[in-house]
């Protein structure tokens, strides 16, 4: 065969295999479509349960812990993996996917407020962390700094690091028994009290995992950053697809969010932004065989070699289908629940909430106390009992019960939910 047939056919075969890729792609776009058009109203009531392959027999409150990928996202997924198997070498190596794939890097960067440039598609909010861990110039002399609000993830990396590179790494205690009378100025004060001069790295959570406080991240970053720290580091693994972020106006220089969270992505799939400054200092943690000392993109961050792409072609389904609720839905949804438990709560004496008391500094995860009992018993009691499925937190600061619901449930399931507490 001449080379001009052998590269027709090829081409001719890319082009059919594109079109499948669009088809894919178009009929996931018109089911969303369709299904907001059929039921609009279902949009300001949060989404049903059928949108979901969630078990009918559990009542799921643990998005915080790990989110649920919406059906037509996850037909989607599948979608993408058949097609990679029609031809693994041309989807995994060749063009098709290299357009979408810088189309979704784009929808994410206008979901969380920043240029594509800035944006990376990683793995999860763990990995961005060990990027800059690994990645920022630090050394001898230089201070890393985070509170006990942090999640774990956010901080081991650097602990890891420490003895290597003579940084030194500090934690303070960010007291959370006081909780419900806490205000916005006051968490800006908690952190400026611990910033010492040798702070070069700030790290904190935009929403911590426990009780659920939203730190009011422009006003800290802009307190740190007068106060010498050069860069503040966001761990927004809670975040984004909960509330609405924008990273340009919120002056930080790095975030991490984890999409299977509560963008209801598949498993495995992160949000990253790095401020163009920060790239400048930031070395890539890895490279593959191909890398050709890149030093100006930021996909040079993701130089992965062989990657779930089918999974990350579904990150872009997932991007839509949240498009579907505006931010402010989704917040007024949060709202509605979080004050519905609430007042359940005062109404019954063996509960005490441990979370804020003012939504402005409060999310879709709140810790409540069953008074009398340990978390860990309440929470498996439920579950044998109810399949109702909590996050339990038992230190000696919280013995509380993790909720975090989203967008399919609502006020009857908290009802039931706190019914099943006292029984
Ligand atoms: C606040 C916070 N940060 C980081 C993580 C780690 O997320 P991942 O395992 O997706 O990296 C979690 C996981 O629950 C979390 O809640």
């Amino acid at each position: 065969m001449s080379l001009s047939r052998r590269t027709f056919i090829k081409g001719t075969a890319a082009a059919a295999l594109m079109a499948d890729l669009a088809f894919v792609r178009e009929a996931t776009a018109a089911k969303v479509v369709e299904r907001a058009q059929v039921q609009p109203n279902r949009l300001a009531m949060g989404f049903s349960k059928d949108d979901y392959s969630l078990d009918p027999s559990v009542l799921y409150l643990n998005h915080g812990s790990i989110g649920t990928v919406p059906n037509i996202v996850l037909d989607a997924h599948m979608g993408y993996l058949r097609l990679c198997e029609t031809n693994p070498w041309l989807y995994m190596w060749s063009a098709p996917w290299v357009a979408p794939v810088e189309n979704i890097r784009g929808k994410a960067a206008r979901l969380m407020g920043c240029d594509p440039g800035e944006m990376v598609l990683n793995h999860n909010t763990t990995e961005l962390f060990n990027l800059l861990a690994n990645g920022l110039p630090l050394g001898s002399g230089d201070e890393v700094l985070y509170s006990s609000l942090n999640h774990m993830s956010a901080s081991t990396c650097w602990h890891n690091l420490a003895p290597r590179r003579g940084f030194s790494v500090r934690d303070f205690h960010f007291p959370i028994s006081d909780c419900p009378s806490l205000t916005a100025a006051e968490i800006v004060s908690r952190y400026e009290a611990a910033i010492g001069p040798k702070t070069r790295v700030l790290i904190l959570p935009h929403v911590d995992n426990t009780v659920g406080i939203l730190h009011p991240l422009k006003e800290i970053a802009q307190m740190a950053h007068e106060r010498g720290v050069q860069w503040v580091v966001v761990d927004g693994a809670q975040v984004v697809g909960m509330v609405t972020v924008d990273m340009h106006s919120s002056g930080v220089d790095a975030y991490a969010t984890s999409a299977h969270k509560w963008i209801q992505s598949p498993k495995g799939l992160g949000l990253g932004y790095l401020k163009r400054s920060l790239q400048a200092d930031l070395d890539p943690m890895w490279v593959k065989h191909t890398y050709d000392g890149d030093t100006t993109t930021v996909q040079k961050y993701e130089d992965y070699s062989t990657r779930a792409l089918p999974a990350l072609m579904a990150l872009g389904d997932a991007l839509d289908f949240h498009a579907q609720v505006s931010m402010g839905d989704r917040v007024r949804h949060h709202h509605q629940l979080w004050t519905a438990l609430q007042k359940i709560v005062a109404n019954n004496s063996m509960l005490e909430w441990r979370s804020p008391t003012t939504w402005d500094i409060s999310s879709a995860i709140y810790s409540i106390e069953v008074l009398g009992e340990t978390s860990g018993s309440v929470s498996t009691r439920i579950y044998e009992e109810y399949q109702m499925v909590v996050r339990p937190f038992s230190t000696p600061e919280l013995n509380a019960l993790r909720v975090s619901p989203n967008l399919m449930n609502n006020v009857s399931d908290l009802e039931r939910f706190a019914e099943a507490l006292t029984g």
